[in-house]
């Protein structure tokens, strides 16, 4: 079992390994004192995990209620925070019960958000079970929902008391859903390790996932202690994500997923790098056949004028000026402030 601490205002450990689920009672028994606790899930994760979660937790003595909802990004909204809310008044939660997040990231950043604001802020775990959530969204204390206006635009940061990574939960995963996760390991190799991009080049991720994950987690660790609240250094995860972004608002977020639109942008913005001249031809050809190799696109038929437009009312953008993420090397990053009339 490998235990990853990460020291942000509120310090909590990561733990990863296989067939952690039979055992998260007794590990989420230390990090809370909460009678009760309510597992939060999606359909489908309902279906392959909650009863293992569920039967642990009792044995440990935990009073547990659940609450489902339907899986994907349109559940990550008012309506589903509002009636969790309600479940958790009917339920009689208190200030010192707890939320389980069980399953990828619309379920963690649903849960974090209702567990930063019920009563002001109650105790909450993840239990992360996508590629995409036990590398990135569990990790660092990001939480939101979507609303019509755009995605993740009311959100709030909150920690968990510790984030519980059953690397055997990603053996159910659908091919597609393993690649798009895939997008976001590919994206911490170019910001900060060629070691880790050259495993991914020479062996088959699978083969490999708990380095791989306990190599991304360090990475995110890292970036979250320096800059938790996300001023700077934090930023540097958006490698790919502006053009990502973009690619998911010109689709009416119904083309590519997440991980694919970031891969995508990933490659724009080299591209960009290259013709600046701040990155080189080879790097750029490495990242594309790496991403090749996890079955993630190259590139995307929108024509560049409607990338930009939609580029443009990226969150991250203060008065004409963007904040942009280039890759100079393979592992290596930096952010580049850029006048938005010069980004494609
Ligand atoms: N908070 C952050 O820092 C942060 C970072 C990156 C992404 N995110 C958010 O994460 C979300 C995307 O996360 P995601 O890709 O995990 O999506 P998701 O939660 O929608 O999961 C994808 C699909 O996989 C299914 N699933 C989950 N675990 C499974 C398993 N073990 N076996 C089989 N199926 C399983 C789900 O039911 C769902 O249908 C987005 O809302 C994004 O904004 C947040």
């Amino acid at each position: 079992m490998h235990k990853i601490h990460v020291n942000t205002s509120k310090p909590y450990d990561i733990i990863v390994d296989n067939s952690l689920l039979d055992n998260c009672g007794s590990i989420i028994k230390d990090v809370t004192s909460a009678d009760k606790i309510v597992v939060v899930t999606d359909d489908i994760v309902d279906s392959l995990y909650s009863d293992t979660v569920v039967k642990s937790l009792e044995n440990t003595g935990f009073n547990v209620k659940k609450y489902v909802f339907p899986n994907g990004e349109a559940s990550k909204c008012f309506n589903t925070l509002n009636e969790l809310y309600d479940f958790l008044a009917l339920n009689e939660i208190t200030r010192t019960d707890c939320l389980v997040a069980l399953g990828g990231g619309v379920v963690g950043d649903l849960t974090g958000y209702a567990a930063a604001t019920f009563l002001r802020g109650i105790d909450f775990v993840q239990i992360p079970t996508t590629l995409l959530a036990q590398v990135d969204s569990s990790i660092g204390g990001k939480t939101a929902i979507d609303i019509p206006a755009g995605k993740n635009l009311v959100g709030a940061f909150k920690q968990p008391n510790i984030v519980i990574c059953d690397i055997s939960t990603l053996s159910t995963l659908t091919p597609h859903i393993f690649s798009d996760g895939m997008g976001e390991v590919v994206k911490y190799a170019m910001i900060r390790s060629s070691k880790l991009f050259d495993i991914l080049i020479k062996s088959d991720a699978k083969d490999n996932l708990e380095e791989i994950i306990c190599q991304c987690i360090d990475i995110k660790r890292q970036i979250v202690e320096n800059d938790e609240f996300d001023k700077g250094e934090r930023m540097l995860l958006n490698f790919g994500h502006t053009f990502g972004h973009a690619i998911e608002k010109a689709q009416n977020y119904s083309g590519l997923s997440h991980g694919s639109a970031v891969a995508v942008g990933m490659c724009i913005v080299t591209e960009l790098a290259v013709k600046k001249g701040l990155c080189s031809e080879g790097a750029y050809t490495e990242l594309k056949e790496c991403l090749k190799k996890y079955a993630l696109p190259i590139s995307v038929d929108i024509s560049n004028e409607e990338l930009a437009k939609h580029c443009v009312n990226d969150k991250k953008r203060t008065s004409d000026i963007i904040n942009i993420v280039i890759a100079t090397d393979i592992g290596k990053s930096e952010l580049r402030k850029i006048p938005i009339n010069s980004i494609i």
